[in-house]
């Protein structure tokens, strides 16, 4: 099995570190600002997804320092569309996963077959993300339609 090249390795584990932190901070801005109805559900799963991103956030920064490197102090973009709407925020947050994703994606090629606890970490980051994803787009559905929010007009 051919060593990782660390360097790279712990290059997208710190993009990685930074853009979880930077969706801890958003989540938990995003938490405040939903107003009606629905707010004490919606305010709950936003809650829950800050707490999320800290836990990725911790399991990348630990990989950092498993790998003998100092982790990064910073934080991924931050972009505030100063929105109460819920779809907006919602699109925000799956616009950052996707990001997230792709960055664990890049891991998950830097590793392949190079570290089992690595690639099997990238692995199961990816399933979690897609799988979150998944859930993102289902609550930006139209109730009753069926096909994905990007696939509008499929609706039955
Ligand atoms: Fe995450």
């Amino acid at each position: 099995m051919p060593d990782i090249e660390k360097d790279k390795v712990i290059a997208v584990l710190n993009q990685i570190l930074e853009s979880e932190l930077a969706g801890v901070v958003r989540y938990t801005h995003h938490s405040f600002l939903v107003f009606g109805f629905g707010r004490i559900p919606i305010v709950s799963w936003l809650r829950q997804q800050a707490d999320e991103s800290l836990l990725h956030a911790h399991q990348a920064g630990e990989w950092i320092t498993t790998l003998g490197e100092y982790p990064s102090l910073g934080i991924g973009a931050l972009l505030d569309s100063h929105t109460t709407d819920i779809t907006t925020i919602l699109r925000e947050s799956l616009t950052a996963e996707d990001v997230a994703l792709g960055l664990y994606r890049d891991l998950l090629a830097l590793v392949k077959d190079r570290s089992v606890a690595l690639e099997e970490y990238a692995r199961q980051m990816i399933a979690v993300e897609e799988m979150h994803a998944g859930e993102v787009d289902k609550m930006l559905r139209k109730p009753g339609t069926v096909g994905t929010s990007g696939e509008r007009g499929a609706a039955h």
